[in-house]
């Protein structure tokens, strides 16, 4: 970052601005220490007479669920999860009406006065004031990361706090037991309730059942075997059939090849059937045997042989034979055919009624189906429902509960109210605030000239220096005491002597540049120290040398004479009567070259004697005479007499009285002053405090002016 360069004008602006607040602390510290010590005790009569609070704490762990004694039984009311609203319903539970009424009702607080005060007084003690007035006093804190709720209750009695805060917890735990319980007992009556309807629909609809199984007979066997069986047998007896069938086909088949070939021995033979048949193979073997027989004794014998013809007739009977087994193999055939057919047409009547037999079925089963769901159903909800009231009656007889003790509370010793250290710090804090405050109010409303710059500024002339206040020993605070006057003189080691020389320097100085050896002192109001100032600097300016005359031309207030003990019948305006000549006017004082002329008797119109050529005669006689005269003159506000005097001399010395001395009154002196055509040498700022600091005049600033002199001159 690029420091910025701070100019040395503002530095020493800040400087001057922080002196200026210190010098205004220092000077109104008595206003803000007086609001302090108002605060202190203030604040310190308010705690003592506070009446001690004392707070019981008590503390619960608040745990969402209850510990489950009986695994698989859930709550009728079920906690919500451990979140921040749930322990903030909780907080608010114990902080209920209800539970500051079991509270009020079980310590039998409403009967006591004492902390109801006129609720209970009263005819008809309001008990939702009461209600009211003792949550006011409790408090429900959450320990943070926690499961722990602390109670605390307020009371100016601390053992009744303490069985408050303890009472509280108790109805807590009471309360959410019995809403349990409550809940529990409840829903075990409703569903009481819905199991007796629920058992009489069961019953309704399991007698219709029955009813209609019975009427179906259906009583010994169930629908759905009877319906298998059927299935079963339908499926047997279309399996047989097949097989009948197939079988008919085929002997059918057989049967037409035998009958087709009746005629053809050869061909029939052909048939396996036919040549399988043990008789026929047996008599065919048997007819070739004798074939081959007859062949043979043809051979030998010739066809003549009587052998021959029996042969022959064996032939023609074995022939006879076979015709006859053929005709019995398809005899048999035949009745095989006859047997299958028969039991074809059999099965498939049976096939008919089975199939009849589970339409009838189907057609009941549309019935039985409904009847048989509502039945299943009903009883299904109603062991539901019964076991969950079993399951309630049991939670209902335990006493789990969710909310336990942590500690119980115990009796404060010390009570949390009022503290003092903490209410007079507040006071403190509050009085140096309104202290501070006060402060700068006054200082906004003070609009008197506050610091030698401000006075430079306003008047346009050179400060020449700061008197400070002059002996404030009892004895001094006399008005007009001419101690005072002669401070320099009396005590020349003086901070006021000091300050004095000091302004006789800077005024060494201007006169070094501008020739003038008489001067006036005036201010702008009465008693800003314009006699005493100018008796000083007098002193002053003799002491260093040179010869000098102190001059009382306050017509209107004349004191001068007094300072000097001197007698006020003759002085500067007897002079100017012509009653007297100068010289003799003219007194010595106590003071080595100091020379005084009083103001002698008071004239009706001093205005018009300062006009006068004569005055000014006077005044260069005096010049003449001496090395430097000077003027005391009467206040600007009030009259022109010091504008006019301020005409006729080389300068004007302006006195401004610190604290006192506004800006209007300044301004104005300084307009008069110039629209007279008078000269501001500089300026005096008298009755500054002892040390020099109030409203800035420090001494600090002699030496940086007497420099400036130095510097310009
Ligand atoms: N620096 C000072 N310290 C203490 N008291 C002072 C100081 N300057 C003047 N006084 C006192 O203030 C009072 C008024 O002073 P002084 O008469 O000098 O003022 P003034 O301007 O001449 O008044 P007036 O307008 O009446 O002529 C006197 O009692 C004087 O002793
Ligand atoms: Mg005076």
């Amino acid at each position: 970052m690029d420091s910025v360069p701070i100019s040395p004008s503002k530095v020493q602006g800040n400087a001057r601005e922080l002196r200026h607040y210190l010098n205004l602390l220092r000077k109104r510290w008595p206003v803000i220490a007086t609001v302090l010590i108002v605060s202190l005790a203030v604040s310190f009569v308010v705690t003592i007479r506070q009446p001690k609070i004392y707070e019981a704490t008590c503390s619960l762990v608040i745990e969402s669920s209850a510990p489950q004694v009986l695994e698989g039984v859930k709550e009728v009311i079920e906690m919500a999860a451990a979140t921040r609203e749930f322990y903030t319903t909780q907080y608010r539970i114990i902080r209920s009406h209800e539970i500051a009424e079991r509270v009020i009702d079980r310590l039998g607080l409403a009967s006591d006065p004492s902390y109801f005060g006129a609720i209970v007084a009263s005819k008809q003690p309001n008990r939702d004031l009461m209600v009211d007035r003792l949550l006011e006093r409790v408090k429900v804190v959450g320990v943070r990361e926690s499961r722990i709720a602390n109670i605390q209750v307020r009371d100016v009695d601390p053992e009744r706090a303490t069985r408050i805060a303890n009472a509280f917890a108790d109805m807590y735990i009471e309360r959410n037991l019995d809403f349990k319980l409550e809940g529990a007992r409840s829903a075990g009556t409703w569903l009481g309730e819905q199991t007796v309807d629920l058992r009489k629909r069961l019953e309704d609809s399991e007698m219709e059942l029955y009813r209609f199984r019975k009427e179906r007979n259906l009583l010994d066997v169930n629908l759905d075997d009877k319906q298998g069986m059927t299935r079963q047998n339908l499926q047997s007896l279309n399996t047989k059939m097949t097989d009948v069938k197939a079988r008919r086909i085929e002997i059918e088949s057989i049967r037409k090849l035998i009958l087709g070939a009746k005629n053809d021995i050869n061909e029939r033979e052909s048939l396996p059937e036919i040549r399988d048949n043990p008789v026929v193979q047996k008599l065919r073997e048997n007819y070739l045997d004798l074939l081959k027989i007859k062949a043979d004794l043809e051979s030998r014998y010739g066809d003549k042989h009587p052998k021959i013809e029996t042969i022959q007739h064996q032939l023609i009977a074995v022939q006879r034979d076979y015709a006859k087994e053929l005709d019995n193999v398809l005899r048999a055939f035949d009745k095989r055919y006859e047997a299958l057919v028969e039991t074809e047409n059999s099965l498939a009547k049976w096939m008919s009624h089975e199939k009849q037999q589970a339409l009838e079925l189907a057609k009941l089963e549309t019935e039985y189906r409904p009847l048989a769901r509502d039945a299943e159903n009903n009883g299904k909800v109603y062991s539901l429902i019964n076991q969950r009231q079993k399951e309630i009656n049991l939670t209902g007889m335990l006493k789990a509960n969710n909310v336990r003790f942590l500690d119980r509370a115990s009796q404060p010793r010390m009570p949390i109210s009022p503290i003092l250290s903490f209410n007079l710090s507040v006071g403190f804090l509050v009085g140096l605030i309104f202290g501070l405050l006060l402060v700068f109010a006054i200082e906004s409303m003070d609009n008197t000239v506050k610091s030698p710059e401000a006075a430079e500024e306003l008047i346009g002339a050179p400060l020449l220096g700061l008197i400070p206040m002059l002996s404030q020993s009892k004895q001094h605070l006399i008005a007009d005491a001419p101690e005072r006057d002669l401070a320099v003189f009396n005590d020349p080691t003086s901070l006021a002597a000091e300050a004095c020389r000091s302004i006789r320097t800077n005024m060494m100085f201007i006169a070094a540049q501008k020739e003038f050896s008489l001067f006036s002192v005036t201010s702008p109001g009465p008693q800003d120290g314009k006699t005493t100032v100018a008796i000083n600097i007098a002193v002053t300016m003799a002491q260093a040398g040179g010869r000098i005359l102190l001059i009382d031309t306050d017509m209107r207030k004349p004191r001068i004479h007094k300072s000097f003990r001197l007698k006020a019948e003759k002085g500067i305006s007897s002079v100017m009567a012509g009653d007297l000549p100068l010289k003799d006017a003219i007194c010595k004082s106590d003071v080595p070259n100091l020379d005084v002329l009083p103001c002698g008797p008071m004239p009706p119109n001093p205005a018009e004697l300062l006009h006068t050529e004569r005055f000014r005669k006077i005044l260069s006689e005096c010049r003449a005479s001496y090395d430097r005269v000077i003027l005391d003159s009467p206040p600007i506000g009030p009259v022109t007499d010091p504008a006019i005097i301020g005409s006729v001399t080389d300068g004007v010395v302006l006195v401004l009285r610190a604290g006192h001395t506004t800006r209007e009154a300044a301004q104005y002196a300084r307009r008069q002053l110039g629209d007279a055509g008078a000269r501001i040498l500089g300026l005096v700022v008298n009755q500054t405090d002892r040390k020099g600091r109030g409203y800035g005049y420090g001494y600090g600033y002699y030496t940086p002016y007497g420099k400036y002199y130095r510097a310009t001159s």
